[in-house]
């Protein structure tokens, strides 16, 4: 049993080593954001597309860092995940990415306010999180089906949300399998650099390809030969 006094000290000085603990670690942690975060890398661009967030709350369905609400996707390292044609073009026309699904709001951004944003979700992605999404990792998860074959990244980003190819992928658009035979590079590059200019009822989005991205596409599409 304690005495009364002892009980006193050992509180006293029990509270203080904590208080002394809990400074020391919430200086280390400040010490440590502007490298963790690469402090020096937020452009005016990145700010602009931070506000923009704010101010559109998109934090009211999507979170970052694990931060907001659980309606949406994470989006810490969606740039990576889905790369910035896909992000693009989800910013553009969420219908046109998602048919038909619980759909994000259309915002009518301007190139520019879209630009702010990719600059933001790009900035933030490459935010030090130290492990986070936490092991097993959530990106995985999030991540479309793809097979390292030698796809081109743009392929295994985007294009694979809607196309599935050897089984494996989305169902909004058809598979591709076999589409090298059915079609030639220049019906193709036609095609990516904007299908309702090919099919005006077209239901795939123009996704602002480069040219660089298109071609590398064609070549790509031109070995799917067979048939799943
Ligand atoms: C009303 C809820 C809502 C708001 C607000 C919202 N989103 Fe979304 N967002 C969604 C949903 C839902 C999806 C998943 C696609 C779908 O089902 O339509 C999505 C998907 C996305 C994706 C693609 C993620 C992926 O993994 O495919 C990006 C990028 C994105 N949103 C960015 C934003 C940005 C930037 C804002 C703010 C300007 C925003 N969203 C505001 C609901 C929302
Ligand atoms: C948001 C969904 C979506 C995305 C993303 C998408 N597509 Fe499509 N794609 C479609 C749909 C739907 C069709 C069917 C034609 C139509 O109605 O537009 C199609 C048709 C095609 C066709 C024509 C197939 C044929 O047999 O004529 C090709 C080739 C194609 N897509 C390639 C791609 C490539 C390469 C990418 C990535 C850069 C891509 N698509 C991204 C939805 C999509």
């Amino acid at each position: 049993m304690l005495s009364k006094s002892a009980a006193k000290a050992f509180f006293l000085i029990g509270t203080g080593i904590s208080f002394l603990a809990f400074v020391g670690l919430t200086y280390d942690t400040f010490r440590q954001i502007p490298a963790r975060t690469h402090a020096d890398q937020i452009t005016p661009e990145v700010a602009r597309g931070k506000e923009i967030w704010d101010h559109k709350n998109c934090m009211g369905c999507h979170t970052i860092f694990g931060e907001g609400a659980y309606y949406a996707p994470e989006l810490t390292k969606v740039m990576e995940r889905r790369g910035e044609v896909f992000v693009r073009g989800m910013l553009r026309d969420p219908a046109a990415m998602y048919p038909g699904q619980r759909q994000m709001v259309q915002y009518d951004f301007t190139d520019a306010e879209i630009d702010d944003l990719v600059a933001f979700l790009t900035w933030i992605g490459h935010v030090d999180t130290n492990g986070f999404p936490a092991d097993p990792p959530l990106r995985q998860h999030l991540a479309p089906a793809a097979s390292a074959d030698g796809r081109p990244l743009v392929f295994q980003q985007t294009c694979i949300a809607c196309h599935s190819v050897g089984g494996a992928g989305g169902n909004v658009g058809p598979a591709l399998d076999g589409v090298g035979t059915r079609r030639d590079a220049d019906y193709l590059t036609r095609w990516l650099h904007d299908p309702s200019a090919v099919k005006p009822e077209a239901r795939m989005p123009q996704l602002g390809l480069s040219d660089a991205q298109v071609t590398e596409l064609v070549t790509y599409l031109g070995t799917l030969r067979t048939e799943h």
